[in-house]
Protein backbone atom coordinates (compact mmCIF):
# COMPACT_ATOMS: atom_id res chain seq x y z
CA UNK A 1 0.00 0.00 0.00
CA UNK A 2 1.20 3.43 -0.55
CA UNK A 3 2.30 5.38 2.02
CA UNK A 4 -1.42 5.85 3.76
CA UNK A 5 -2.99 9.27 4.10
CA UNK A 6 -4.91 8.49 7.59
CA UNK A 7 -3.51 5.98 9.95
CA UNK A 8 -5.63 4.86 13.38
CA UNK A 9 -3.17 3.55 16.03
CA UNK A 10 -4.86 1.77 18.55
CA UNK A 11 -7.60 4.69 18.42
CA UNK A 12 -10.31 4.41 21.08
CA UNK A 13 -12.27 7.06 22.17
CA UNK A 14 -14.36 7.31 25.43
CA UNK A 15 -17.58 9.02 26.32
CA UNK A 16 -17.69 9.65 29.95
CA UNK A 17 -21.21 8.77 31.15
CA UNK A 18 -22.21 10.74 34.06
CA UNK A 19 -22.10 7.50 36.08
CA UNK A 20 -20.68 4.28 35.57
CA UNK A 21 -17.82 3.85 32.87
CA UNK A 22 -18.47 5.44 29.70
CA UNK A 23 -18.97 4.78 26.12
CA UNK A 24 -16.06 3.56 23.99
CA UNK A 25 -17.35 4.37 20.68
CA UNK A 26 -14.37 3.43 18.91
CA UNK A 27 -11.67 0.54 20.77
CA UNK A 28 -8.47 0.22 20.04
CA UNK A 29 -8.41 0.71 16.00
CA UNK A 30 -5.65 0.10 13.91
CA UNK A 31 -6.23 0.97 10.46
CA UNK A 32 -4.55 2.79 7.43
CA UNK A 33 -6.16 4.38 4.23
CA UNK A 34 -3.90 4.71 1.26
CA UNK A 35 -4.81 8.20 -0.86
CA UNK A 36 -6.89 7.97 -3.43
CA UNK A 37 -9.11 5.67 -3.14
CA UNK A 38 -12.82 5.36 -1.90
CA UNK A 39 -13.39 3.38 1.54
CA UNK A 40 -16.51 2.60 2.56
CA UNK A 41 -17.33 2.05 6.76
CA UNK A 42 -20.15 -0.05 7.26
CA UNK A 43 -21.98 -1.29 10.30
CA UNK A 44 -25.51 -1.07 11.88
CA UNK A 45 -26.23 2.17 14.39
CA UNK A 46 -23.78 2.61 17.32
CA UNK A 47 -21.18 0.90 15.74
CA UNK A 48 -19.10 3.78 15.92
CA UNK A 49 -18.78 4.84 12.12
CA UNK A 50 -19.18 8.70 12.92
CA UNK A 51 -17.17 8.70 15.71
CA UNK A 52 -14.11 6.97 14.04
CA UNK A 53 -14.46 9.62 10.34
CA UNK A 54 -14.73 12.58 12.91
CA UNK A 55 -11.48 11.36 14.13
CA UNK A 56 -9.94 12.17 11.18
CA UNK A 57 -10.59 15.81 10.94
CA UNK A 58 -9.99 15.76 14.56
CA UNK A 59 -14.03 17.01 15.18
CA UNK A 60 -13.33 13.97 17.76
CA UNK A 61 -10.13 13.48 19.59
CA UNK A 62 -8.44 10.04 20.24
CA UNK A 63 -8.97 9.64 24.37
CA UNK A 64 -5.97 6.63 23.46
CA UNK A 65 -3.44 5.64 20.85
CA UNK A 66 -3.14 7.75 17.78
CA UNK A 67 -4.96 9.48 14.35
CA UNK A 68 -2.77 10.41 11.92
CA UNK A 69 -3.94 12.52 8.44
CA UNK A 70 -2.01 13.83 6.33
CA UNK A 71 1.40 13.45 8.11
CA UNK A 72 -0.06 15.13 11.18
CA UNK A 73 -1.02 13.34 14.35
CA UNK A 74 -4.23 15.08 15.70
CA UNK A 75 -4.08 15.32 19.06
CA UNK A 76 -0.74 17.09 19.12
CA UNK A 77 -1.90 20.04 16.49
CA UNK A 78 -1.74 23.41 17.84
CA UNK A 79 -4.83 26.25 16.76
CA UNK A 80 -2.96 26.79 13.35
CA UNK A 81 -2.45 23.10 12.51
CA UNK A 82 -6.29 22.03 13.37
CA UNK A 83 -7.04 24.38 10.99
CA UNK A 84 -4.45 23.56 7.80
CA UNK A 85 -5.95 20.28 9.08
CA UNK A 86 -9.62 21.00 8.57
CA UNK A 87 -8.93 22.72 5.45
CA UNK A 88 -7.50 19.14 4.31
CA UNK A 89 -10.78 17.54 4.83
CA UNK A 90 -14.14 17.90 3.71
CA UNK A 91 -17.09 16.83 5.15
CA UNK A 92 -20.73 16.17 4.03
CA UNK A 93 -23.50 15.22 6.38
CA UNK A 94 -26.90 13.21 6.08
CA UNK A 95 -28.92 16.77 6.74
CA UNK A 96 -26.83 18.54 4.50
CA UNK A 97 -25.97 21.44 6.96
CA UNK A 98 -26.85 24.01 4.45
CA UNK A 99 -27.30 27.92 5.89
CA UNK A 100 -30.78 28.66 4.82
CA UNK A 101 -30.35 32.16 4.81
CA UNK A 102 -27.88 31.96 1.86
CA UNK A 103 -28.06 31.52 -1.84
CA UNK A 104 -26.31 28.18 -3.30
CA UNK A 105 -23.47 30.41 -4.13
CA UNK A 106 -23.39 31.80 -0.76
CA UNK A 107 -23.16 28.64 0.46
CA UNK A 108 -20.37 27.08 -1.52
CA UNK A 109 -18.44 30.42 -1.02
CA UNK A 110 -18.88 30.43 3.05
CA UNK A 111 -15.46 28.36 3.69
CA UNK A 112 -13.63 30.48 1.18
CA UNK A 113 -15.17 33.54 3.06
CA UNK A 114 -14.02 32.22 6.41
CA UNK A 115 -10.39 31.32 5.09
CA UNK A 116 -10.32 34.77 3.70
CA UNK A 117 -10.39 34.92 0.01
CA UNK A 118 -11.15 37.56 -1.97
CA UNK A 119 -14.98 38.06 -3.06
CA UNK A 120 -13.12 37.66 -6.79
CA UNK A 121 -11.36 34.95 -5.83
CA UNK A 122 -14.31 33.29 -4.16
CA UNK A 123 -16.35 34.12 -7.21
CA UNK A 124 -14.35 32.31 -9.30
CA UNK A 125 -13.81 29.32 -7.55
CA UNK A 126 -17.75 28.95 -6.82
CA UNK A 127 -18.16 28.76 -10.54
CA UNK A 128 -16.14 27.00 -11.17
CA UNK A 129 -17.40 24.61 -8.10
CA UNK A 130 -21.13 24.90 -9.22
CA UNK A 131 -20.21 23.68 -12.90
CA UNK A 132 -18.32 20.60 -11.50
CA UNK A 133 -21.76 19.48 -9.72
CA UNK A 134 -23.91 20.73 -11.79
CA UNK A 135 -25.76 23.41 -10.13
CA UNK A 136 -24.75 26.53 -12.21
CA UNK A 137 -28.12 27.48 -12.90
CA UNK A 138 -29.06 27.41 -9.47
CA UNK A 139 -26.26 29.80 -7.96
CA UNK A 140 -29.02 32.50 -6.78
CA UNK A 141 -31.56 29.51 -5.18
CA UNK A 142 -31.81 29.70 -1.86
CA UNK A 143 -31.29 25.81 -0.13
CA UNK A 144 -35.55 25.66 0.39
CA UNK A 145 -36.00 25.75 -2.98
CA UNK A 146 -33.84 23.20 -4.03
CA UNK A 147 -34.52 18.94 -3.90
CA UNK A 148 -32.39 16.65 -1.35
CA UNK A 149 -30.35 15.56 -4.61
CA UNK A 150 -29.48 19.34 -5.35
CA UNK A 151 -29.07 20.01 -1.51
CA UNK A 152 -26.52 17.32 -1.24
CA UNK A 153 -24.99 18.53 -4.53
CA UNK A 154 -24.38 22.03 -2.49
CA UNK A 155 -23.19 20.34 0.34
CA UNK A 156 -20.26 18.36 -1.60
CA UNK A 157 -19.32 21.74 -3.87
CA UNK A 158 -19.19 23.57 -0.50
CA UNK A 159 -17.03 21.03 1.17
CA UNK A 160 -14.75 21.07 -1.88
CA UNK A 161 -14.73 24.85 -1.68
CA UNK A 162 -10.66 24.49 -0.38
CA UNK A 163 -9.49 21.50 -2.25
CA UNK A 164 -9.44 19.36 0.03
CA UNK A 165 -7.33 16.09 0.25
CA UNK A 166 -9.96 13.81 1.70
CA UNK A 167 -13.64 13.93 1.85
CA UNK A 168 -15.44 12.47 4.45
CA UNK A 169 -19.23 11.77 4.12
CA UNK A 170 -21.51 10.73 6.78
CA UNK A 171 -24.47 8.63 5.89
CA UNK A 172 -24.76 11.26 2.99
CA UNK A 173 -27.29 9.62 0.98
CA UNK A 174 -29.71 8.32 3.87
CA UNK A 175 -31.57 11.37 3.23
CA UNK A 176 -32.29 10.48 -0.41
CA UNK A 177 -34.35 8.01 -2.74
CA UNK A 178 -32.44 5.36 -4.36
CA UNK A 179 -32.63 7.48 -7.87
CA UNK A 180 -30.93 10.71 -6.25
CA UNK A 181 -28.23 7.81 -4.01
CA UNK A 182 -27.26 7.18 -7.26
CA UNK A 183 -26.45 10.32 -8.86
CA UNK A 184 -24.81 11.68 -5.49
CA UNK A 185 -22.55 8.76 -5.64
CA UNK A 186 -21.81 9.15 -9.51
CA UNK A 187 -20.78 12.09 -8.37
CA UNK A 188 -18.58 11.28 -5.28
CA UNK A 189 -16.84 8.93 -7.89
CA UNK A 190 -15.94 11.55 -9.96
CA UNK A 191 -14.85 13.38 -7.18
CA UNK A 192 -12.27 11.05 -6.44
CA UNK A 193 -11.85 10.02 -10.00
CA UNK A 194 -11.41 13.41 -11.25
CA UNK A 195 -9.76 15.46 -8.91
CA UNK A 196 -8.11 12.53 -6.86
CA UNK A 197 -9.86 13.37 -3.67
CA UNK A 198 -9.44 10.49 -1.00
CA UNK A 199 -13.26 9.33 -0.09
CA UNK A 200 -14.09 7.85 2.94
CA UNK A 201 -18.08 6.98 2.94
CA UNK A 202 -20.14 5.89 5.93
CA UNK A 203 -22.99 4.30 5.61
CA UNK A 204 -25.15 1.13 6.40
CA UNK A 205 -26.00 0.29 3.44
CA UNK A 206 -24.15 -2.34 1.34
CA UNK A 207 -25.25 -1.25 -1.79
CA UNK A 208 -23.67 2.19 -1.17
CA UNK A 209 -20.24 0.36 -0.80
CA UNK A 210 -21.21 -2.16 -3.81
CA UNK A 211 -21.61 0.98 -5.68
CA UNK A 212 -18.55 3.02 -5.42
CA UNK A 213 -16.09 1.95 -2.96
CA UNK A 214 -13.03 0.18 -3.67
CA UNK A 215 -12.41 -0.92 0.20
CA UNK A 216 -14.39 -1.43 2.93
CA UNK A 217 -13.87 -1.51 6.64
CA UNK A 218 -16.87 -3.27 8.85
CA UNK A 219 -17.37 -2.10 12.78
CA UNK A 220 -19.07 -3.57 15.18
CA UNK A 221 -19.31 -2.53 18.62
CA UNK A 222 -16.48 -0.03 18.30
CA UNK A 223 -14.16 -2.40 16.55
CA UNK A 224 -13.16 -3.00 13.21
CA UNK A 225 -14.48 -6.42 12.62
CA UNK A 226 -13.42 -7.17 8.97
CA UNK A 227 -11.47 -4.75 5.74
CA UNK A 228 -10.23 -4.68 2.46
CA UNK A 229 -10.76 -5.09 -0.64
CA UNK A 230 -15.18 -4.77 -1.31
CA UNK A 231 -15.29 -7.82 -3.33
CA UNK A 232 -13.16 -9.87 -1.50
CA UNK A 233 -15.28 -8.85 1.75
CA UNK A 234 -18.37 -9.04 0.47
CA UNK A 235 -18.10 -12.27 -1.73
CA UNK A 236 -16.68 -14.21 1.26
CA UNK A 237 -17.66 -12.19 4.37
CA UNK A 238 -15.65 -13.91 7.90
CA UNK A 239 -17.68 -12.25 10.07
CA UNK A 240 -21.72 -13.01 10.98
CA UNK A 241 -22.01 -9.22 11.28
CA UNK A 242 -20.67 -8.91 7.63
CA UNK A 243 -22.95 -11.93 5.96
CA UNK A 244 -25.73 -9.84 7.38
CA UNK A 245 -25.36 -6.81 5.60
CA UNK A 246 -24.35 -9.20 1.87
CA UNK A 247 -27.43 -11.83 3.03
CA UNK A 248 -30.02 -10.91 0.44
CA UNK A 249 -28.22 -8.95 -1.45
CA UNK A 250 -25.90 -11.64 -2.65
CA UNK A 251 -29.47 -14.19 -3.37
CA UNK A 252 -27.73 -16.00 -1.16
CA UNK A 253 -28.40 -19.37 -0.62
CA UNK A 254 -32.35 -20.71 0.41
CA UNK A 255 -33.52 -21.60 3.70
CA UNK A 256 -36.46 -21.37 5.80
CA UNK A 257 -39.62 -21.45 3.92
CA UNK A 258 -38.08 -20.79 0.73
CA UNK A 259 -36.04 -23.97 0.82
CA UNK A 260 -39.25 -25.99 1.32
CA UNK A 261 -41.15 -24.21 -1.51
CA UNK A 262 -38.38 -25.36 -3.28
CA UNK A 263 -38.04 -28.76 -2.06
CA UNK A 264 -42.22 -29.04 -2.39
CA UNK A 265 -41.15 -28.21 -6.23
CA UNK A 266 -38.44 -29.94 -6.83
CA UNK A 267 -38.07 -33.41 -5.40
CA UNK A 268 -34.05 -34.07 -6.91
CA UNK A 269 -30.92 -33.11 -4.87
CA UNK A 270 -30.70 -29.02 -4.63
CA UNK A 271 -27.59 -27.96 -4.36
CA UNK A 272 -26.11 -24.27 -4.05
CA UNK A 273 -23.23 -23.43 -6.58
CA UNK A 274 -21.12 -20.29 -5.45
CA UNK A 275 -20.48 -18.41 -8.68
CA UNK A 276 -17.15 -15.96 -8.14
CA UNK A 277 -15.44 -15.37 -4.94
CA UNK A 278 -12.00 -15.48 -3.60
CA UNK A 279 -10.87 -18.34 -3.95
CA UNK A 280 -12.88 -19.47 -7.01
CA UNK A 281 -13.30 -18.25 -10.23
CA UNK A 282 -16.95 -17.37 -11.82
CA UNK A 283 -16.09 -18.06 -15.03
CA UNK A 284 -15.25 -21.39 -14.46
CA UNK A 285 -17.91 -21.90 -11.89
CA UNK A 286 -20.01 -20.77 -14.73
CA UNK A 287 -18.82 -23.34 -17.29
CA UNK A 288 -18.67 -26.37 -15.13
CA UNK A 289 -22.43 -25.63 -14.17
CA UNK A 290 -23.25 -25.85 -18.13
CA UNK A 291 -21.16 -28.74 -18.70
CA UNK A 292 -20.75 -31.23 -15.77
CA UNK A 293 -24.46 -32.35 -15.58
CA UNK A 294 -25.00 -33.41 -18.69
CA UNK A 295 -21.43 -35.04 -18.58
CA UNK A 296 -22.63 -37.49 -16.22
CA UNK A 297 -26.49 -37.53 -17.57
CA UNK A 298 -27.56 -35.77 -14.94
CA UNK A 299 -30.73 -33.07 -15.72
CA UNK A 300 -29.95 -30.15 -13.78
CA UNK A 301 -32.59 -27.47 -13.37
CA UNK A 302 -31.82 -23.72 -12.13
CA UNK A 303 -34.36 -22.88 -9.11
CA UNK A 304 -33.14 -19.97 -7.25
CA UNK A 305 -30.26 -17.79 -6.79
CA UNK A 306 -28.71 -14.84 -8.92
CA UNK A 307 -25.24 -13.52 -10.17
CA UNK A 308 -24.58 -9.90 -10.23
CA UNK A 309 -21.66 -7.76 -10.44
CA UNK A 310 -19.45 -6.07 -6.99
CA UNK A 311 -16.95 -4.03 -7.70
CA UNK A 312 -17.27 -4.44 -11.45
CA UNK A 313 -17.00 -8.28 -11.27
CA UNK A 314 -19.98 -11.27 -11.11
CA UNK A 315 -20.30 -13.03 -7.41
CA UNK A 316 -23.28 -15.25 -6.58
CA UNK A 317 -24.65 -18.21 -6.19
CA UNK A 318 -27.04 -20.75 -8.12
CA UNK A 319 -29.13 -23.08 -6.62
CA UNK A 320 -29.65 -26.55 -8.97
CA UNK A 321 -31.96 -29.61 -8.94
CA UNK A 322 -29.71 -32.48 -10.22
CA UNK A 323 -32.19 -35.26 -10.87
CA UNK A 324 -31.05 -38.51 -12.10
CA UNK A 325 -29.40 -41.95 -10.96
CA UNK A 326 -28.12 -40.85 -7.34
CA UNK A 327 -24.78 -42.45 -7.87
CA UNK A 328 -24.38 -40.10 -10.77
CA UNK A 329 -25.78 -37.27 -8.74
CA UNK A 330 -23.16 -37.89 -6.59
CA UNK A 331 -20.73 -38.01 -8.97
CA UNK A 332 -21.71 -34.77 -10.94
CA UNK A 333 -21.56 -32.98 -7.14
CA UNK A 334 -17.90 -34.18 -6.59
CA UNK A 335 -16.64 -32.57 -10.15
CA UNK A 336 -18.89 -29.18 -9.23
CA UNK A 337 -16.82 -28.99 -5.88
CA UNK A 338 -13.74 -29.54 -7.77
CA UNK A 339 -14.49 -26.19 -9.33
CA UNK A 340 -16.05 -24.51 -7.12
CA UNK A 341 -17.58 -24.22 -3.74
CA UNK A 342 -20.69 -26.53 -3.07
CA UNK A 343 -23.55 -26.49 -0.22
CA UNK A 344 -26.40 -28.65 0.61
CA UNK A 345 -28.81 -25.64 1.70
CA UNK A 346 -30.77 -27.09 4.62
CA UNK A 347 -33.18 -25.08 7.32
CA UNK A 348 -29.98 -23.93 8.67
CA UNK A 349 -26.23 -23.59 8.00
CA UNK A 350 -25.43 -24.70 5.03
CA UNK A 351 -23.40 -28.10 5.03
CA UNK A 352 -20.05 -27.72 2.75
CA UNK A 353 -19.71 -30.59 -0.07
CA UNK A 354 -15.81 -31.72 0.33
CA UNK A 355 -14.64 -32.60 -3.24
CA UNK A 356 -13.83 -36.23 -3.13
CA UNK A 357 -9.95 -36.71 -3.69
N1 LIG B 1 -20.91 12.78 22.02
C1 LIG B 1 -21.24 11.59 22.52
N2 LIG B 1 -21.46 11.42 23.85
C2 LIG B 1 -21.77 10.20 24.35
N3 LIG B 1 -21.88 9.08 23.64
C3 LIG B 1 -21.65 9.16 22.30
C4 LIG B 1 -21.32 10.41 21.67
N4 LIG B 1 -21.16 10.18 20.35
C5 LIG B 1 -21.36 8.86 20.15
N5 LIG B 1 -21.67 8.26 21.32
C6 LIG B 1 -21.94 6.81 21.49
O1 LIG B 1 -20.92 6.08 20.86
C7 LIG B 1 -21.44 4.95 20.17
C8 LIG B 1 -21.07 5.04 18.70
O2 LIG B 1 -21.72 6.13 18.12
P1 LIG B 1 -21.50 6.58 16.62
O3 LIG B 1 -20.06 6.78 16.38
O4 LIG B 1 -22.41 7.72 16.35
O5 LIG B 1 -21.99 5.28 15.82
P2 LIG B 1 -22.60 5.12 14.36
O6 LIG B 1 -22.21 6.31 13.56
O7 LIG B 1 -22.01 3.85 13.85
O8 LIG B 1 -24.08 5.00 14.52
C9 LIG B 1 -22.93 4.96 20.43
O9 LIG B 1 -23.20 4.12 21.52
C10 LIG B 1 -23.21 6.41 20.78
O10 LIG B 1 -24.33 6.50 21.62
MG1 LIG C 1 -23.37 7.70 12.54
Amino acid sequence: MNTPVISFAGATRTFPARRGPGVTAVDGVDLDIAEGGITGVIGWSGAGKSTLVRMINALELPTAGTVTVSGRVTSALSERGLRELRGEVGMIFQQFALLNSRTVAGNVGYPLKVAGWSREARRERVAELLEFVGLSELAGRYPARLSGGQKQRVGIARALATSPRILLADEATSALDPETTREVLALLRRVNRELGTTVVVITHEMEVVAAICDRVVVMEQGRVIEHGPVYDVFSAPEHPATRRFVHGVLQDVPSGETLDRLRARHPGRLVTVAIGGPDTDAADAQAAISRVPAAHGVRSTIVHGGIRELAQRPVGSLTLELDGDPDAVQACVDELSRHTRVTEPTAAEQTHVEPSR
